[in-house]
């Protein structure tokens, strides 16, 4: 390029930027300006491609990540792939079941931060299959109410069971497992006792009189049977009993301080799933409480066995000598289904 052109060129481009400037003061501030708008439009292009750039990068380095942890190499060698690597950056290659249940495993755990969020931390630490079935409660208007009235109850009162231990039942084994259920009223309002099963208490802790017939009634009705020396229950639990209270939640001290809150209506909606779903659980109704409960359960499809409660008030009414857990196990044998070992409540060694 020649010097002229180089000038003639140089001259228009002026020209095109100082168009309608008079002073040259001006002028000055006017180029000023529009080189700082130039460079500000460069600027911005460089950084909105340098965002643009780095995050579809790091959108990519996450879907590595994920795929890293879905398909661990060790359990799904690349040559089992149906899709040649290459072809794997534009295609998305069949889920394997573990992958899908790990999927599975990711959007609850989402979904359980979400729920403890819209229930003031209340739900939490609940069984993943039991949150699935059980998800649409936690949006009711009822519920929120609820989870509102034992958020603001533990603020100025000891509630119990811990906030940890109010969904303990479900974490014992996935719902589809539940064979047998024993309805409860209401938690255990003394320290240390109440843990998230009903009738159960923390090893250390004196097992209430109820526990005890129950234990009393057992070492009759169960060859083998002997007082395990604590009330800890989920032994049972683990097996499928699962062990609901009516009400989850009580002030300490204050028996029945957490009744129509809301929690019998979704204890109400656990028994209408387990009744819809299931086939073949045995319900262990005692007392009149649990019976009106346990009403809607579909006798054609499932086995209730009512006796009064274990109660030292009414146990000796008919809660000795009514064999329950060995029907259970009968009824449990009838549906091809593993009988429970009540014997199965092991004793912890715990550190001297
Ligand atoms: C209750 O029993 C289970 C197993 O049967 C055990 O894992 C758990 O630690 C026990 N709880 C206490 C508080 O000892």
């Amino acid at each position: 390029m020649s010097t002229t052109c180089l000038l003639l060129l140089l001259a228009r481009q002026a020209t095109g930027i100082f168009v309608g400037c008079r002073s040259p003061l001006l002028q000055f501030v006017n180029s000023f300006s529009v080189r700082r708008t130039q460079l500000e439009m460069l600027g911005q292009a460089k950084i909105s491609s340098f965002f643009t750039t780095s995050a579809s990068k790091r959108c990519q380095d996450d879907s590595k990540v994920e795929d890293v942890q879905v398909t661990p190499p060790s359990k799904k060698p690349r040559i089992e792939s149906p899709v040649s690597a290459e072809d794997n950056h534009h295609q998305v290659a069949p889920l394997s079941p573990e992958q899908k249940s790990d999927i599975e495993k990711k959007r609850l755990n989402a979904k359980l931060k979400l729920i403890e969020h819209q229930t003031s931390g209340v739900v939490v630490n609940i069984g993943p299959s039991w949150l699935k079935a059980l998800e649409a409660e936690f949006s009711k208007p009822y519920f929120q109410k609820l989870s509102k009235f034992v958020d603001n109850d533990r603020t100025k009162h000891t509630v119990f069971p811990p906030v940890q231990e109010v969904f303990s039942w479900t974490r014992m084994c996935p719902i589809r497992e539940v064979k047998v259920v024993i309805l409860g009223q209401d938690p255990y309002h003394g320290p240390k006792q109440a843990h998230g099963l009903c009738f159960s208490v923390q090893e250390g802790v004196v097992p209430p009189p109820s526990l005890e017939n129950m234990f009393k009634e057992l070492t009759t009705d169960i060859d083998g049977f002997k007082h395990p020396g604590h009330g800890n229950l989920t032994g049972w639990a683990q097996q499928g009993v699962l062990l609901l209270n009516a009400v989850l939640t009580v002030r300490a001290h204050q028996a029945n301080s957490h009744k129509d809150q809301g929690w019998e209506a979704f204890t109400d909606s656990v028994i209408a799933w387990l009744n819809r779903n299931l086939h073949g659980v045995v319900f262990l109704l005692w007392g009149s409480y649990a019976q009106k409960k346990g009403a809607v359960i579909d006798k054609k499809r499932h086995h209730v066995l009512k006796a009064v409660h274990p109660s030292p008030l009414s146990a000796y009414r008919g809660f000795f000598g009514c064999k329950h857990f060995s029907q259970a196990n009968e009824w449990l044998v009838k549906e091809g289904k593993q009988p429970i070992d009540w014997t199965q409540l092991p004793r912890v060694a715990r550190k001297p």
